[in-house]
């Protein structure tokens, strides 16, 4: 691991030079082999025995020079320069190199990806593989101390700018992760503030946080209700970015789950189902991620991000099955499971969004439902959204992030099985059916018709249970780039 990764305009002396190769050509690109000075080393490197030219494979040549393989040239994708590249970041660890210099614009065939996206792609890779959580290391860990800064350049000028977001979209995406790998005993309700705060600071972004006393004043029957339990107090945090010029009129609400530990309440979650709920604030890490990138690469939409935080726990404070509570727009809800404690949070930030920020747009992310997983498994997330454009923009950002989304159905039929027999509407249906899809159609009820809204559940994809090429065990910090993409999408 490097303790960093930077951007480097110029190649330094001793940089580690990387080329690129399809499986089935093995070729270098021609302007390499115009007699550049690297062209020996490297082709030493590609004639390595064995050496297929497959994802993320790498051949070495005096721990000097190294070839990429990128796999088939068909099937590339910036999702599989993205896995080449957290392969390489695993080999460049063992070499230990201080920079690396990459020859890689050339080889990208321009049909299939645009030579900024491919520099983006690579850096996102890089960046995101080279990522651990470190900060409760103690004395009997085992972690190799890291490696000093590793600097990257590139032969492209375009490139270079894709250098530049994607580390930036990493450093954003990693900082979610930090986050949400923090332990409840830390990150509770009122550390998320001061975190907020403190990004507010060195970002610029404008952070203004609704307290417990505030809320119980503003009638936020979810949030109230839900987090009152704990002993660290609920809140609502708002960060906002709004820049002096915009491309258009429009104001992006991004919402985001978060609840710093969910047992369940007194709905308790068994069979240690409660292990790993330090997760079910990935939602507004999420958020939290998405706005910093936002801010540090300056889009000119204005946007807020809106983090509801509770703890759900249990306490004789603690709200209960058979409550009824009324929420921020004056709906009452019949508590049939505080387990189902997110859409509770959440409705009243999307009331928030829709009536005191006034947003044009609102997209929620949240760790809502088992169901999802179960439905969707951990491969991509679900999103709910009867808005054609939205809809559109959302699969078009999840495409280009390679953040993958499945869209999920949301009819009246959904709407109906909400309603309750003593107040306005359930939390859960007693019937447990289309879970999921159950959580969509309560939220449903907290939005303005006219407000085009999607929710995102994204249970399945907040952490991931096995190493991968681009998270360790842990929280992916899933959603800073693909809400970065498409907050991108309003502002041309
Ligand atoms: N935070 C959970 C959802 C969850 C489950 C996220 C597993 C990640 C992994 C949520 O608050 C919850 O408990 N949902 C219930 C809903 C039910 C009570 C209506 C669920 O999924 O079982
Ligand atoms: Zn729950
Ligand atoms: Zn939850």
């Amino acid at each position: 691991m490097f303790k960093s990764i930077e951007f480097a305009s110029k190649p330094a002396k001793n940089a580690v030079i990387v080329a690129a190769v399809f499986a089935e050509e093995l070729k270098l690109p021609a302007r390499l082999d115009a007699g550049k000075p690297d062209r020996a080393a490297l082709q030493s490197a590609l004639k390595t025995p064995g050496f297929k030219g497959e994802c993320g494979e790498c051949a070495v040549s005096d721990s000097t020079h190294i070839v990429l393989g990128l796999g088939k040239k068909d099937e590339f994708t910036a999702d599989a320069l993205r896995t080449a590249a957290a392969r390489l970041i695993r080999r460049l660890d063992r070499i230990a190199p201080k920079a690396t210099h990459l020859l890689i614009a050339d080889t990208i065939p321009g049909r299939r990806l645009d030579v900024e996206s491919a520099g983006r792609a690579m850096a996102e890779g890089l960046a995101l593989a080279n990522w651990r959580f470190d900060e409760f290391a103690g004395k009997a860990s085992k972690n190799k101390p890291a490696h000093p800064a590793l600097a990257i350049s590139s032969d492209d000028s375009r490139f270079d700018e894709g250098i530049e977001s994607g580390l930036a979209l990493a450093e954003a995406t990693n900082y979610a992760r930090q986050i949400a790998a923090t332990p409840p005993n830390v990150c509770n309700p009122a550390w998320v503030a001061s975190e907020a705060r403190k990004l507010a600071r060195s970002t610029g972004l404008k952070c203004t946080v609704i307290d417990y006393a505030a809320a119980v004043k503003r009638g936020m029957g979810g949030i109230v209700n839900v987090g009152k339990g704990s002993a660290s107090k609920p809140c609502l945090v708002m960060l906002e970015h709004k820049p002096a010029k915009t491309a258009r009129h429009a104001t992006l609400a991004l919402v985001g789950k978060t609840i710093t530990y969910d047992t369940g309440g007194y709905s308790l979650k068994i069979n240690n189902g409660m292990k790993g709920m330090k997760y079910d604030k990935c939602g507004g890490c999420a958020v939290l991620g998405a706005m910093a990138a936002i801010a540090a690469l300056k889009l000119p939409v204005h946007v807020v991000g809106l983090l509801p935080c509770a703890e759900n726990m249990v306490s004789d404070d603690s709200y209960r099955p058979d409550d009824i509570i009324s929420m921020y727009n004056g709906v009452t809800v019949e508590v049939t499971n505080t387990d189902a404690e997110g859409r509770l949070v959440l409705a009243d930030a999307i009331t928030y969004a829709d009536k005191d920020v006034k947003a044009t747009h609102i997209v929620e992310l949240s760790t809502l439902t088992g169901g999802i997983v179960v439905a969707l498994g951990h491969f991509c997330a679900g999103v709910f959204c009867n808005h054609d454009d939205l809809l559109k923009r959302v699969n078009a950002a999840a495409e280009s992030s390679g953040e993958k989304i499945w869209r999920m159905p949301l009819w009246s039929e959904h709407k109906e099985f909400m309603r309750s027999q003593h107040a306005d509407l359930i939390n859960s249906n007693p019937a447990r059916s289309a879970h999921p899809v159950q959580g969509a159609a309560f939220l449903d009820y907290f939005v303005d018709a006219k407000t085009p809204f999607a929710h995102i559940d994204i249970a399945g994809v907040g952490n991931t249970e096995k190493d991968t090429d681009l998270a360790p065990t842990g929280p992916t910090g899933w959603g800073v780039r693909m809400l970065f993409d498409l907050t991108r999408s309003f502002a041309r």
